[in-house]
């Protein structure tokens, strides 16, 4: 018997756009929010409000959230340009605990490939913790290619495989 193919990203942002969720910009007001994402997203390794409230403002960061009724926050993105180079990183990405497995991940994660080609990146890249088989999967499902391996890339020694998606 065939096996069915596993759901595909546009499936599941259907998902979150059926559950309300939407994607935008990150303002000011959102900083209690965020750092409480953070804390509750990380063990180490983490943004912090100072760092938050500038790539809030920073021309080369794009800080995305995610949220449902407009008020709850749901999940973050935060994307990274940097000047003269045509390659965006994604340097964090997370849903809230009790939000996860909706597609939340998927709609911030299409969000940010959307920004890094309007902001004319040729590619994208990223680094995840070796160990995260939930993001993993999210990345590869979305295109993304392991390119690399940093070993003891994080605060707790754990290494991190990087990797990056060219943008057409
Ligand atoms: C990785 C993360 C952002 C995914 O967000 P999400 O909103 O759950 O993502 P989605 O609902 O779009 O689902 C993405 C995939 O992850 C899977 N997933 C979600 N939560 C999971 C969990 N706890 N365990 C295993 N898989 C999980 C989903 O099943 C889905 O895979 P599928 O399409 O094969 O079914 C979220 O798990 C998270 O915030 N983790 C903590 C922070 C983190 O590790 N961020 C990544 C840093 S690089």
């Amino acid at each position: 018997m065939p096996t069915l193919p596993p759901p595909l990203p546009q499936q599941r942002r259907d998902a979150a756009a059926a559950a309300g969720v939407r994607v935008r910009r990150s303002v000011v007001t959102d900083l209690d929010a965020l750092v409480a994402l953070e804390l509750r997203s990380f063990d180490g390794d983490r943004l912090s409000r100072a760092q938050y409230r500038r790539h809030l403002d920073s021309d080369s960061a794009l800080v995305l959230v995610a949220s449902a009724n407009h008020h709850l926050l749901l999940g973050s993105a935060v994307l990274f340009f940097r000047k003269g180079s045509g390659i965006a990183r994604l340097y964090s990405l997370a849903t809230a605990p009790e939000a996860r497995g909706q597609g939340v991940g998927t709609a911030l994660l299409a969000a940010v490939v959307d920004a890094a080609r309007r902001r004319g990146s040729r590619a994208l890249k990223l680094e995840v913790r070796t160990d995260n088989a939930a993001a993993i999967r999210l990345y590869e499902r979305h295109g993304f290619r392991r390119s690399g391996r940093y070993a003891h890339y994080y605060e707790d020694g754990a290494d991190a495989w990087r990797y990056e998606q060219t943008l057409g």
